[in-house]
């Protein structure tokens, strides 16, 4: 793999941004009174609004051709075609497949494998779904508790809540996630044995967060069942490691397979997400699968300029790699889409925050960008003064809905004029004029607006199952494009690893069977303070 930095168009790249770098994004529409038209994308029922970024025709080519000197198309068959991209453990990549997007050489695997785990899948939540399937003293299923982490909890947790609207309202799906007790015991707190089923995410069943929670839920089933059998009606598995389920005390019929070919950030579409068949049925779940399709085949076949995911990828690295800005905000405005941002957190974070490439090699430039965000308008009373003001380029995406599935006064009208206005806020900027609109100094510098504050809008007709699995499936292929262009395996994630190993280390000694010896003086010091409070 050649390096990145001595590509042409990269070169070229640089070259460009020193020329455009002082641009006014709100002078280019003022050029180009075609620029909206020129530099948007209308797909079905979805509008990809990326002209108010410091971009113009030459930068889209330049980033075209970068894409070509790269291969993106190659890779992009690598990626459908199931070759083992994730190249430090060795796997194929295939979460595609799991929407049925399938090539000649996958069709097989999607037949033997997919459509079977689909069936069970939709055995098991039509039963739940549609009330049919009671608990061990002829109650009605009422609680669906999921316990997993990372990809086991974000993608479930994500979808139960965005389609709300869509879903059994006589469900409640809880999610234990954290070792903290405190979570596990607020949710065991709100449930009894007889209506609550439970489900141990975890691809690997070696997660020591979902294992331990999984253990106390047990114990509490049976305790509070007053039996030793009834748990293995109630509980649930999905895993990779049928034997260690198993060995755990889940029956057979009662586990789902994930495989290993599906990383844990790309893994809602699986029987991973079993919770969200329950919960919004499985008709819609394959609605939501249907909707990533899509955008699986807008990704293979889209030129590069009508490309969604291709662009946005481009833009995050143009601002990530040439403007130096180092986050990007996940602004969307519909309530529904509140766990968004902490769901793209972990798929794009835990995809690209790499240091090295493909090949081993240390990189010069920068990779992954920090997500973060919030729903909109609760983040304008919160942080976006900082994007407005702050000495930082921060770029946007703001996602929003032009129906609202709740009806009230004129509520959503405010909501969308505000996702506008904000985009326009943050290009236009404004100026006061010193001494007139003013007279205070530092009054009228403080209210001084820079603007030129670039943002992507999404805009779709209104928030369906099929629309949020088109929404997600376009963040993942954006992940994709960016992980290409930077050269690196955006399907590992080693750098979990470290910290988790050490916890163990430190837990050994804080129940008195390793010593503290080869500990650093600050973490001996808050392990001296812990054991001074809990004696
Ligand atoms: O946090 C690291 C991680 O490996 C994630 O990638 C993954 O989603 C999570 O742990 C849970 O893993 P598992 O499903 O194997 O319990």
């Amino acid at each position: 793999m050649s390096d990145l930095t001595n590509k042409k168009s990269w070169n070229k790249l640089i070259n460009h941004h020193k020329l455009i770098k002082n641009n006014s994004i709100y002078s280019l529409f003022k050029r180009d009174p075609e620029r909206f038209k020129n530099f948007s994308i209308e797909d079905e029922n979805l509008l990809f609004d990326f002209s108010k970024n410091n971009i113009d025709e030459d930068t889209l080519q330049l980033f075209e051709n970068l894409l070509d000197e790269l291969k993106i198309k190659d890779e992009i068959k690598f990626l459908f075609d199931g070759k083992k991209i994730n190249n430090s453990e060795k796997r194929q990549v295939l979460h595609p497949l799991l929407r049925g997007s399938f090539t000649k050489k996958t069709k097989n695997l999607y037949e033997k494998e997919v459509v079977k785990s689909l069936f069970k899948m939709k055995k098991i939540s039509d039963g739940f779904f549609n009330e049919r399937k009671l608990g061990y003293s002829g109650e009605k299923i009422k609680n669906i508790v999921n316990i997993g982490i990372g990809g086991s909890d974000l993608g479930p947790k994500l979808i139960c809540n965005a389609l709300d609207n869509y879903s059994n309202q006589n469900l409640d799906v809880f999610f234990i996630s954290n070792i903290d007790p405190t979570n596990l015991s607020k949710v065991l707190s709100k449930i009894n044995p007889q209506n609550t089923i439970f489900i141990i995410s975890s691809k690997s069943f070696g997660t020591i967060e979902t294992l331990k929670n999984a253990e106390a839920c047990k114990k509490w089933f049976i305790k509070n069942s007053s039996s030793t059998i009834y748990y293995k009606e109630h509980f649930f598995a999905v895993t990779s490691d049928f034997d260690k389920a198993r060995k755990f005390g889940i029956e057979s019929d009662n586990i789902l397979k994930v495989w290993d070919w599906v990383g844990g950030r790309y893994s809602l579409w699986s029987s991973v997400g079993l919770p969200i068949s329950i919960k919004i049925g499985y008709k819609n779940f394959e609605k939501l699968l249907d909707g990533a399709k899509y955008i699986d085949n807008h990704f293979i076949k889209k030129p590069f300029r009508k490309n969604i995911p291709m662009i946005m990828g481009c833009i995050g690295i143009w601002y990530n790699n040439f403007f130096n800005s180092d986050t990007h905000a996940i602004l969307p405005y519909d309530e529904y889409l509140k766990n968004l941002p902490q769901y793209l957190q972990q798929a794009d974070m835990e995809s690209n925050g790499k240091h090295i490439t493909k090949d081993g090699k240390e990189i010069n430039y920068q990779t992954g960008q920090i997500i973060w965000g919030d729903r909109g308008t609760n983040g304008q009373h919160a942080f976006y003064q900082l994007i407005h003001q702050g000495t930082k380029i921060i770029p946007c995406d703001f996602i929003g809905f032009s129906k609202s599935l709740n009806k009230y006064d004129n509520l959503h009208e405010i909501l969308i004029s505000n996702l506008i206005g904000q985009t326009m806020a943050l290009m236009k900027g404004k100026k006061t004029n010193n001494g007139k609109e003013v007279s205070d100094f530092v009054l009228s510098k403080s209210k001084n607006f820079k603007g030129n504050k670039p943002s992507n809008t999404l805009l779709f007709d209104v928030l369906t199952p099929r629309n949020l699995g088109k929404l997600i499936a376009i963040y993942e292929h954006k992940i994709f494009v960016q992980g290409c262009i930077w050269g690196i395996n955006s399907f590992d994630q080693w750098g979990v690893e470290l910290g988790k190993e050490l916890a163990n280390d430190v837990l050994d000694i804080l129940s008195g069977n390793k010593s503290d010896k080869k500990l650093d003086s600050s973490s001996t010091g808050q392990l001296k303070f812990i054991k001074k409070i809990n004696t």
